[in-house]
């Protein structure tokens, strides 16, 4: 999604951040910045700042930083697109590729229209349901499942009667066609006997919508005990089930500490009702990457709640690596008897639910509980086998949490803590995704899973460099360009380089695609650039020339290995081997 240059210009001269932020919070000037209590995380005393030459913004708090249009990102939770489209909308301009491109706008207006359709089918099912004689059943059966009338409020449940074309009629004679009612995914078309008729008859509704509150899709349960027992909007222009999130709109505006994945609506609504009112659900599909994406920008910690049954233990164990690959902090809650979330608070209530969330497992005990349900523990060889294998895991973790595993290991296989410990040290520990925290001298910044350490470094760099004219300098007279790896950070770097002080982040980030903007946007975040930019960069560039002299190193001794070096060849590649060690001491 790149826009054009002049475009982006326009955009954001038109949306000063000051002004923009202002919207959210009074900003109070202090020095060459202004400065706020942060709308991103609640906080008693201001560490938002927002500079109004460089037209960026910083939380020293939550470390939140960025250009006007990644506040937006932030505050608004939206992804850059929509960010930039919202600020497009603010200042009154049209986005560039409608003003040229027809089949753009002919998509979107087609994509409102099939929303639109959706808005008044919701509309008219709630009817139904609230309706004495139509409803009736409908009522009674969300009645004998607890849903009194606030939960159907709120979640907006309605009743499709039991006929063929009563919603058929209503939105034809609205002006509707029958194609954008089967596209909406309202309609059924029967090919063999080219007819349509209405998707769902005769069950209760649950409307999905979407973070925005557009009504997206539905989910349709019986209510007797018929097969199939929901019938789920499928893929159409607008709604993707693997994008979506049951009840997260439910929390757009508000701030979280944790959210809780489930399985289903009427997990999402009995958890609601009982006074849990943070449950999403996947919608009984395992948990996709886009999911973790949608639910970090609400929080950093996930629970997860599926039902007590097979399906949804393994389903867990796979949402697990999901969650924990997006950065998010995962525990596990598990449902005892086989009850699922929604049945546990009906009897347990609020309180019930709460003690199971105290008691969660961690990622790494839950992978050991999960694991030893492939052993039979009752019998000698099989607590073995298991004992084996779970401390071959536990060795591979850190040793802070290593002592609190092989406790759990040993009260479930009986064996001594000093056995399972030289077990654990003479397997040496399987390969496991947990994160290990690197050490880094001079740093402070603690390196998140999955995060390469140079890219920090990188980021740093050009971060104090941005904040700093003669940290820029500096870094220019050091060359600092040849040693940046990512192309991405390269690339903006080279660009302050030569455009100086003129250099705009925001609107360089603006020109690039989605993904490279998502990449450069990370610069703007990292922390240790902020403080003493000058000595950063000495220490970024000194990191990296160290890192890059260890690459020249590592490439010589690959050297060493194939097969046709002769003798003096060998040679001269371990004295230069070693010359580059001594350099780089
Ligand atoms: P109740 O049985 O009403 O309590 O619903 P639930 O939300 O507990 O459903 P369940 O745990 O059985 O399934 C979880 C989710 O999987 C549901 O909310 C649906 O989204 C989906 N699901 C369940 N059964 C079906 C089905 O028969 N067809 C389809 N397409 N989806 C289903
Ligand atoms: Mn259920």
């Amino acid at each position: 999604m790149a826009f054009p240059s002049a475009w982006l210009d326009e955009l954001l001269h038109k949306n000063d951040i000051v002004s923009v932020v202002s919207e959210y919070v009074e900003l109070k000037p202090k020095g060459r910045k202004l400065w706020a209590c942060c709308p991103l995380h609640g906080e008693k005393t201001p560490s938002f700042s927002v500079s109004p030459d460089k037209q960026l913004f910083y939380c020293f708090g939550c470390h939140a930083g960025g250009t006007v249009i990644q506040f937006v990102m932030d505050m608004e939770r939206l992804t850059f697109y929509e960010a930039v489209q919202m600020l497009a909308n603010r200042a009154n301009m049209e986005l560039p590729n409608e003003i040229n491109d027809r089949e753009m706008q002919r998509q979107r207006a087609y994509k409102k229209r099939l929303i639109e359709a959706n808005t008044e089918a919701a509309r008219y099912y709630s009817g139904c349901f609230l309706n004495p004689a139509i409803g009736k059943d409908a009522q009674g059966y969300a009645a004998r499942r607890g849903l009194n009338a606030e939960i159907v409020t709120r979640f907006g449940i309605g009743y499709a009667p039991d006929t063929w074309d009563s919603l058929l009629k209503l939105l034809k004679g609205k002006g509707y066609s029958e194609k954008e009612l089967v596209d909406a995914g309202l309609l059924v078309h029967n090919a063999e006997r080219n007819t349509v008729y209405d998707a769902f008859r005769g069950r209760l509704i649950f409307p999905i919508l979407g973070v925005n509150g557009q009504v997206l899709g539905f989910g349709a349960r019986v209510m007797g005990d018929e097969k199939p027992k929901y019938i789920n909007t499928g893929d159409t222009p607008v709604y993707n089930k693997r994008n979506n999130l049951y009840g997260l709109y439910l929390h757009k505006n508000e701030k979280l500490d944790d959210l809780i994945m489930v399985e289903g609506y009427m997990d999402v609504i009995g958890l609601y009702k009982a006074g849990v009112k943070n449950a999403v659900a996947s919608l009984g599909t395992a948990l996709t990457q886009q999911q973790a994406r949608l639910l970090k920008r609400y929080v950093e910690k996930v629970y997860i709640c599926y039902d007590g049954d097979a399906a949804g233990q393994n389903a867990t164990v796979r949402g697990l690596d999901i969650l924990k690959a997006e950065g998010l902090e995962v525990r596990v809650i598990t449902i005892p008897d086989g009850l699922d979330p929604d049945e546990y608070v009906q009897v347990y209530g609020k309180e019930g639910f709460d003690r199971l969330k105290e008691n969660a497992l961690s990622l790494n005990a839950f992978k050991l509980e999960a694991m030893a349900k492939g052993y039979d523990l009752n019998d000698e060889n099989g607590r073995e086998r298991y004992a084996k294998t779970a401390c071959a895991f536990v060795a591979g973790l850190q040793p802070i949490e290593q002592e609190r595993y092989y406790r759990l290991i040993a009260k479930k296989t009986g064996y001594a803590l000093e056995a399972l410990e030289a077990q654990g040290v003479r397997s040496g520990g399987l390969q496991m995704t947990e994160d290990r925290t690197p050490i880094r001298g001079g740093f402070r910044r603690r390196i998140e899973t999955g995060e390469d350490p140079r890219d920090v470094t990188e980021r740093t760099l050009i971060l104090a460099c941005l904040h700093d004219k003669l940290a820029l300098s500096r870094a220019i007279a050091e060359n600092a360009a040849e040693l940046i790896k990512n192309d991405t950070y390269r690339a903006m770097f080279l660009a302050m380089c030569e455009q100086g002080s003129a250099f705009s982040a925001a609107k360089y980030i603006g020109e690039l695609d989605e993904k490279q903007a998502e990449t450069a946007s990370a610069v703007l975040k990292e922390e240790d650039a902020m403080e003493n930019a000058i000595e950063t960069t000495a220490d970024c560039i000194r990191r990296m020339r160290r890192e890059s002299a260890e690459d020249e190193i590592a490439a010589l001794r690959a050297k060493l290995n194939k097969p046709d070096l002769t003798a003096e060849e060998r040679n001269a590649v371990l004295k230069e081997i070693t010359e580059r060690i001594r350099a780089n001491k």
